[in-house]
């Protein structure tokens, strides 16, 4: 098997295009569109022809029975058996014997790297805000972020990952002024109630400047003077960071979310100052009011809605750090792509300064790096509304997780009495924190979803303890079979795969490669959910309906070979959506 038939969707593609530049009436923007089809009707089609002869005026059916009849000489496709359909589709169905050979061929094999190969790309994720707890809010760019980077990893990019901790912003003013009114010496707390009182002082500091502006005045002066490097500012500032800090670092442990930088927002502190006085040179920034924007006058909104980046009194903000985030990571980590992960309400913040780093850079000559913004909905309660506690705050993270792992260890118990307490504790951990990770990657992203335990902690349908499930069941075999689960077979025979249910898992096993690539053009987890979703159901069918144990060696070792890809392809899609493996159940 050549490996460039690894992404069968791909290559076909290819082929039926270089196939139509040689018949009179297809030209060079015609797409072969191939899809992945109805099976009853083929593996995949060619679904672009409609399209094509629509556009330029032609007869469909005419173009597709051409292109069939190249397509049938073609010895690149004598794996194929192909038909008309419709009104100008050609419908394509490989032969069991390719299926074969491309499961044989790519058993433990899968290899993406050469998609990102030799790019650097900075993941910036999670990035809470600290001197408060996580929230249900902080749950998501956590999750879809760790997937990403995981995807970018596997095929191929140079991944730096970055959690830019809010940690130089408004709340410091607040919390500086509460903390020095109630007189309290921070350095004295007891590190196990200090988040916590932070949090009553934040609380008593934002009602302080809603009562009265003097309050306001005092919050912003004290994080001017934080900024300007106060020491008494910075010693309150850095014992709560370091409380935030290791609060965070429990819930990442949990959640098996690893970072390479932990930089935050201060880190870009000294830079600040040069980043405005070099925008302002160029012209680019202006004064508004005493403070210094960035208007984009060729832009719809954003031409009367400037980018602030130093406010009236001089504190720099947040759309300041970002800008010297972004020179830092083109110089200092010759970043050639930067992925912000956050949510949806931050579009504008993003446009704005993806538009004023373009106009920059280009005034400065540096290269563009590519700038893109992952971001995504908000989680909803069963009402329907932005998921709360019953009192109305957010939800605290710490709690959700540990709920989550409360509840599947409840399952756990229940369903596997005989294990011992610490096999049971480390099961529940990983399910109850896989289904909540589940529950959130399964969704379209930019979509908001509603946040239920008894769904994403079912066994049935699309969920963590379904997947889970599947790759026990298939190492519970394996022990049983004393076979590895990576090892590579090479039996003397095998029979071809002839079952409807050998063919059809074979057919999905094919699909690996193109939901990958698919996962990839617009960074949407949600597409290798259900694509492991189908492909564990489709095992299911087969593990119920074909024997393994018991057959003459021929029929075994196909199967099995069945079994060990599966495996395979389940373990590594949920490695790449970030869930630990678990071999029992
Ligand atoms: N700290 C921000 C928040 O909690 C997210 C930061 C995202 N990253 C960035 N470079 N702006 O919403």
């Amino acid at each position: 098997m050549e490996t460039d038939w690894f992404d069968v969707k791909s290559k076909l593609g290819t082929i039926f295009y270089e196939l139509s530049q040689e018949i009179d009436g297809f030209t060079k923007d015609f797409e072969a569109e191939v899809r992945i089809a109805d099976p009853r009707f083929g593996d995949f089609q060619v679904n672009g022809i409609l399209g094509f002869a629509k556009k330029n005026k032609k007869n469909p059916r005419e173009l597709g029975a051409k292109l069939l009849a190249k397509a049938q000489q073609s010895k690149n496709l004598v794996n194929c058996s192909l038909e008309l359909s419709g009104p100008g589709f050609i419908n394509i169905r490989l032969i069991p014997d390719f299926l074969q050979r491309w499961v044989h061929t790519f058993h433990n094999q899968c290899d993406f790297k050469h998609r990102f190969a030799g790019k650097t790309i900075v993941v910036d994720y999670s990035s809470p805000n600290t001197a408060k707890q996580m929230h249900v809010g902080h749950l998501r760019s956590m999750i879809i972020g760790e997937s990403i980077q995981r995807l970018l990893k596997y095929c191929g990019a140079n991944v730096i990952r970055d959690n830019h901790l809010g940690d130089w912003g408004t709340q410091f003013g607040i919390l500086i002024m509460a903390v020095k009114r109630a007189q309290i010496d921070v350095s004295t707390l007891d590190p196990e109630k200090a988040l916590d009182e932070f949090e009553r002082l934040y609380r008593n500091g934002v009602a302080l400047t809603k009562q009265n502006e003097s309050f306001s005045a005092e919050a912003r002066r004290q994080l001017v003077a934080l900024q300007k490097g106060d020491p008494e500012n910075l010693h309150v500032w850095a014992t709560i960071n370091e409380v935030s800090y290791r609060a965070f670092d429990e819930i990442y442990k949990q959640m098996d979310v690893t970072f390479d930088y932990v930089f935050g927002e201060s880190f870009y502190r000294d830079q600040i100052d040069h980043v405005c006085k070099d925008l302002e040179d160029l012209k680019i920034a202006e004064e508004n009011q005493g403070a210094l924007v960035v208007f984009h006058r060729d832009h719809d909104r954003f031409k009367d809605q400037p980018f602030l980046i130093r406010k009236s009194d001089g504190a720099s903000n947040y759309g300041t750090t970002d800008l010297a985030t972004v020179l830092y990571r083109v110089e200092n980590f010759h970043a050639d792509t930067m992925i912000y992960v956050t949510d949806g309400r931050q579009q504008d913040h993003f446009q704005q300064l993806f538009l004023t780093v373009k106009r920059w850079f280009s005034a400065k000559n540096i290269p563009l790096p590519q700038l893109k913004h992952v971001w995504f909905g908000t989680v909803l309660g069963e009402d329907g509304h932005a998921i709360k506690t019953r009192s109305g705050e957010s939800i605290k993270l710490k709690q959700l997780i540990d709920e989550g792992i409360a509840r599947a260890l409840a399952i756990v118990k229940e369903k596997n009495p005989n294990l011992s307490a610490t096999e049971q504790n480390e099961i529940a951990r990983i399910v109850g924190t896989s289904a909540i990770k589940y529950a959130d990657l399964s969704q379209n992203r930019t979509n908001n979803y509603v946040f239920s335990w008894d769904k994403m902690l079912s066994f049935d349908g699309n969920t963590a303890p379904y997947l889970l499930y599947a790759v026990a069941r298939i190492h519970t075999l394996l022990r049983r079979l004393e076979i590895p689960s990576n090892e590579k077979r090479e039996p003397k025979s095998m029979a071809t795969f002839s079952t409807q249910e050998e063919l059809t898992l074979a057919r999905k096993l094919i699909d690996f490669p193109s939901t990958i690539a698919q996962v990839l053009d617009d960074l949407r987890p949600h597409y290798l959910c259900t694509y492991l979703f189908e492909l564990a159901s489709e095992f299911s069918a087969f593990y119920n309906a074909n024997r393994i144990i018991g057959e003459t060696t021929d029929i075994f070792e196909k199967r099995l070979l069945l079994c060990q890809f599966t495996l395979y392809v389940l373990e590594t899609g949920l490695y790449l959506l970030g869930i630990p493996k678990l071999e029992q159940m």
